[in-house]
This record gives structure tokens, C-alpha cells and sequence, in this order.
């Protein structure tokens, strides 16, 4: 390891990094900026990632444990099932664990716990643009683990990386799990692949979840669960309008609709118009028109064929190492590696 390896890292810390006081600002006029382009599309629409503040954490937290939400417990039982297998592409060399958007953690606990039962040199550094989410993780976890060293990251993924390579030498694992990938479309989730591979050294892991393509029904169910939480997931955008940019949105004239597109292969979601309405944005200065069932689009969510998985990864840089998936094959964890050749790619 080099003289820089570990400087300026205690032993749990919450680092919010670059915004400093004016993150929660920052965060709002994004959020406004987003509605403002979104809403002069057509269709309407409001980007996923808003989706996750801290009521809609909450909410989220409560989806993972619907029965019908089945991708967390496929996903609970490929690292259990697998975490030695996981431990044994890992080497012996010390390491970052870097989880990308970490939410409760409930899933990488599993890791943490063998990892530390195996005695493995790593520290945890979960990355998440939610701090009152990150702290709360911090401390389960410090409940639970007190063996392992934690640097939460307030920031966007790309800032925590890029923070954290020019801290220490230690090899990267990074994991994406729970389909979060899912919610990006084809071009942006290969856009997003690539910044990783760039913020990363040859070499270095990738964890990745991908929810796999399965009979329409099930995600049907998943994504319309019969106690209405996803469907106050989705509603909680309008509602955070309402809290954040001073909007008068009547919530309970839009309804959730979330259905599956065959060709694009991803759950859609939508918010849609119950009756023709106007609505004001306060910090906007504009009053917005919605046709009776005009709709919103707020989230994709997209499902993969195994061969998709090991095309994106070739595609963008990396070689697929293992490929780890549950007892049903609904869902697969692939392992992969950065792959950084010395030299210039030839000319075709
Ligand atoms: C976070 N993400 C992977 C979830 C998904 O399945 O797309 C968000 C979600 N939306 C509705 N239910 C859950």
C-alpha cells in the first residue's frame, strides 16, 4: 500500500462531499429544473431518481418487503447462498467495499458479516445521495457490525468514486445491486457503465443485480402490489412537488399505473390524470395543464436476458466474471472485472 493508503479515514464517518450547506438547495433546484423539462415533454414525465427522497425511501424500505416484490428476496438468497464464492474471487489483498445507492444495507450485511467472519481487510463505503438514509445505514450497521470500518458518502456515485481514488491504493469492489441499473434505459445504462469503468482501475470488481425477463404476470403483480404502496411510491412524487416546489397538485385525482412494454422489455410507470386539471408550481411561476388521462411517465424498469447482461459488459469494458443467480432464475448477480488494456484500441 502507498503512503496515501487510508489518509483521512477514521474508523465510521458520513462525509457529505462538495455540497456542503447548500446541498439540500442544490438538490431542489435540480429537482425544479427536472420538472420544469419534464413537464414540457411530451409525454410528461419526472425523472426516476426523485423518486427517492425521504418519504419515498420509507416507501421503498416497505415495497422490499412486499411478498410480491420478489427481486429482494432472490437477490437476499444469491449472496447468501453464494457469499463464498463471492469471498473466493476476491484475493487476498486488502480492499474498498463500495456499495452504489445502499439503501437499508439489508442485503450487504450478508456480505459484511462473512467477510468479516473471514477476516478479509476491507472497509465499507456505502454511497448515497440520501443522508438522513446513509446515516441511518451507518448506524445499523455499526449496531450489528462494529468490527467494520465504514466511510459513508453523501454525494452522486461519480463524485464518491472520484474522491475515493485519490485516497488509497486498495483495489475497488463495487457493488450496483437490487436492479437499480434496471432504471436506466438502454443508451443511459450503458452511458452509466462506461463513467464506472472510467472511475475505476483495471482490475478492480463490479457486483451487479439485473432482474431477469419472466413471465409478465409476476412483474405485473411486483409492480401493482395489491396494498397500494407502489402506487403511493409513485403518487409521493406529485406529493413532493406539493412539499418542495410549492405545486397545489390535487394527488388524489391522478392514479398509479404501472404495465409491462414487450418491446423495450421494462415495467413502465405512470402517473395519469384522473379528470382535465391545471396546476401551479410556485417556484416555477407556472400553472401546468393535464388532460383527463393524460399521463406522466415516472419510471422504467427494465428486465434483461441473460445474454444482454454479458453483451452490456463486453460492450463497455469489462470482462464477466461469475455469474450468480437464485434457486427460481429470476434474478442473476453478475461479477465483473474491469478489463483496461495498455494499449490504444487499433483502427477498424
Ligand atoms: C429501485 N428500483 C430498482 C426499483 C425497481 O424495481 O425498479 C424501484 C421500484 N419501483 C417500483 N417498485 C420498485
Amino acid at each position: 500500500m502507498s503512503g496515501k493508503a487510508d489518509k483521512g479515514l477514521s474508523d465510521r464517518t458520513c462525509r457529505v462531499l462538495d455540497y456542503g450547506e447548500r446541498q439540500e438547495e442544490k438538490g431542489r433546484q435540480q429537482f425544479a429544473r427536472d420538472v420544469l423539462l419534464g413537464f414540457f415533454r411530451s409525454p410528461k414525465s419526472i425523472p426516476s431518481r426523485h423518486f427517492y427522497d425521504e418519504e419515498g425511501n420509507r416507501l421503498f424500505q416497505k415495497i422490499m418487503d412486499l411478498p410480491e416484490y420478489y427481486l429482494t428476496d432472490c437477490e437476499l438468497e444469491i449472496l447468501e447462498t453464494h457469499r463464498e464464492r463471492i469471498t473466493g474471487h476476491l484475493g487476498g489483498q486488502a480492499f474498498n467495499l463500495v456499495e452504489l445507492g445502499a439503501g437499508d444495507g439489508k442485503k450487504t450485511r450478508v456480505l459484511l458479516s462473512h467477510f468479516c467472519e473471514r477476516d478479509l481487510d476491507f472497509r465499507y463505503v456505502p454511497i448515497d445521495i440520501c443522508k438522513p438514509a446513509l446515516l441511518q445505514l451507518i448506524d445499523i450497521c455499526g449496531r450489528d457490525l462494529p468490527g467494520v470500518p465504514i466511510d459513508g458518502l453523501v454525494s452522486e456515485y461519480f463524485d464518491g468514486l472520484a474522491w475515493l481514488s485519490g485516497l488509497n491504493d486498495r483495489r475497488n469492489v463495487v457493488l450496483f445491486l437490487g436492479s437499480n441499473i434496471g432504471n436506466f434505459n438502454a443508451s443511459e445504462a450503458r452511458v452509466f457503465l462506461r463513467s464506472l469503468w472510467s472511475s475505476l482501475n483495471d482490475g478492480d470488481l463490479v457486483l451487479i443485480g439485473f432482474d431477469l425477463k419472466k413471465d409478465i404476470e409476476l412483474l405485473m403483480r411486483a409492480y401493482n402490489d395489491p396494498q397500494g404502496v407502489t402506487a403511493q411510491f409513485n403518487l409521493n412524487l406529485l406529493r413532493r412537488i406539493n412539499r418542495e416546489l410549492g405545486g397545489d397538485f390535487q394527488v388524489e385525482s391522478f392514479e398509479h399505473y404501472s404495465t409491462y412494454d414487450v418491446l423495450s422489455g421494462a415495467m413502465e410507470s405512470y402517473l395519469v390524470s384522473r379528470a382535465r386539471q391545471s396546476v401551479f408550481i410556485e417556484s416555477l411561476r407556472m400553472r401546468f395543464a393535464f388532460e383527463a388521462w393524460e399521463p406522466i411517465h415516472t419510471e422504467v424498469s427494465h428486465k434483461y436476458l441473460a445474454g444482454e447482461i454479458s453483451s452490456m459488459a463486453d460492450e463497455t469494458g469489462f470482462e464477466v466474471v461469475d455469474e450468480l443467480s437464485d434457486s427460481r432464475g429470476w434474478f442473476l448477480d453478475s461479477l465483473w472485472r474491469v478489463r483496461k488494456p495498455l494499449t490504444r484500441p487499433a483502427r477498424a
